[in-house]
C-alpha cells in the first residue's frame, strides 16, 4: 500500500491507473476506522482493481468546533488497517492540501430536500460540507465506484443527489450498517463513550427494533412516540430527533401505506456524544 499525502501524487498515480483501463474504488472515511469501514473497504477491495482510501477529517462539514476538535484520530493505526486489507493507496491529506485557500465553503450545491431535513435541519451547512470533500475527491479519485455505510442514510441520499446535479460519473455503492454485539451501530464517535455511556448506548438499537414490532399494529405517531419513550427512559440518553420517513424522499409519512419502503432515523446524545442509527420498518 502507498500512503500519499499530496493532491499532486494523488492525481499522478489515479493518471497512469485509468490510462491502464484500471477500475478504481474509493472509500472515503473520516478515520478512526472500525470494523464498519473495513466492510466497505473489503467490498472495494472485491470489486475494483484498485481502492483508494482517503482518511481526512473534513473541517467543512462540522458545524460545532468542539465536535472538530475532539474527533478521534488514529492515523498510524488507519494505515496500519488499510495495509492489512489490501488497498492500493491510503490518501491521508493536511487540511493546507485539501484547502489550499482556506477551509471555506464556497460554493453552493444543489442537494434537493434530502440536505434540508433531519441532519440538514440540526446541523446547518453539514452536507454542503460533505458535498465539497465528496465532490474533490471524486475529482481526485475519479472512482468507477464510491462506497458509504449505511448508518448515514441521509448522506447516501444527498450524496446520490450531488452526483446527480455535478454530473459525476460514478457508482455510488451503498453498504449495510455494521452493529457491535450488543447492538450498537459501529461509528468513530463510540471511541467518545465513557464505559458507562458504552453500556448504555445500545438502548438506541433496542428501542428502534422493539419500534419495528410495535408498529405492525399502531399507526406511525404512537410508532414515533414509543421509540422516542423507550430511549429517552435511560438515565443518561437522550433522542435529538426520531423521524420515520419515506426512504427515497426522506420527507416524513403519516400513515404506513403512503410509501413502499419507510426509514426511521434517530439521533440521540450519549452525554456529549451525538449518536445516529436507523431502521427500515417497511
Ligand atoms: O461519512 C463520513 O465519514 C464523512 O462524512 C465523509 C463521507 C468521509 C466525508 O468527509
Amino acid at each position: 500500500m502507498i500512503i500519499i499525502k499530496t493532491v499532486s501524487e494523488l492525481e499522478a498515480y489515479v493518471g497512469r491507473e485509468r490510462n491502464n483501463g484500471r477500475s478504481i474504488g474509493l472509500v472515503p472515511t473520516m478515520g478512526a476506522l472500525h470494523a464498519g469501514h473495513l466492510s466497505l473497504v473489503e467490498r472495494a477491495v472485491k470489486e475494483n482493481d484498485d481502492v483508494i482510501v482517503s482518511v481526512f477529517v473534513n473541517p467543512t462539514q462540522f458545524n460545532n468546533p468542539t465536535d472538530l476538535a475532539t474527533y478521534p484520530r488514529t492515523e498510524e493505526e488507519d494505515c496500519r488497517l488499510l495495509a492489512k486489507a489490501g488497498v492500493s493507496v491510503a490518501f491521508v491529506p493536511t487540511v493546507e492540501e485539501m484547502y489550499p485557500s482556506g477551509a471555506v465553503r464556497v460554493k453552493e450545491f444543489r442537494l434537493g430536500t434530502a440536505a434540508e431535513v433531519m441532519e440538514g435541519k440540526f446541523r446547518p451547512g453539514h452536507f454542503q460540507g460533505v458535498a465539497q470533500i465528496v465532490c474533490r475527491l471524486f475529482e481526485l479519485c475519479r472512482p468507477t465506484r464510491a462506497y458509504f455505510g449505511e448508518k448515514d442514510f441521509q448522506q447516501i441520499a444527498v450524496i446520490r443527489n450531488m452526483v446527480e446535479s455535478e454530473g459525476i460519473d460514478v457508482d455510488i455503492v451503498s453498504c449495510p450498517i455494521k452493529r457491535a454485539d450488543d447492538g450498537l451501530a459501529l461509528s468513530s464517535r463510540n471511541a467518545l463513550l465513557t464505559p458507562e455511556q458504552r453500556a448504555i448506548a445500545p438502548e438506541i438499537y433496542k428501542a428502534l427494533k422493539t419500534g419495528v414490532e410495535y408498529s405492525k399494529d399502531h399507526g406511525v405517531k404512537e410508532t414515533h412516540d414509543k421509540v422516542v419513550a423507550l430511549v429517552d427512559a435511560n438515565d443518561g440518553l437522550q433522542t435529538e430527533y426520531f423521524e420515520i420517513v419515506d426512504a427515497r424522499t426522506l420527507l416524513p409519512v403519516e400513515e404506513w401505506e403512503e410509501s413502499p419502503e419507510v426509514v426511521g432515523c434517530i439521533t440521540v446524545f450519549c452525554g456529549k456524544v451525538r449518536l445516529i442509527d436507523n431502521i427500515k420498518f417497511r
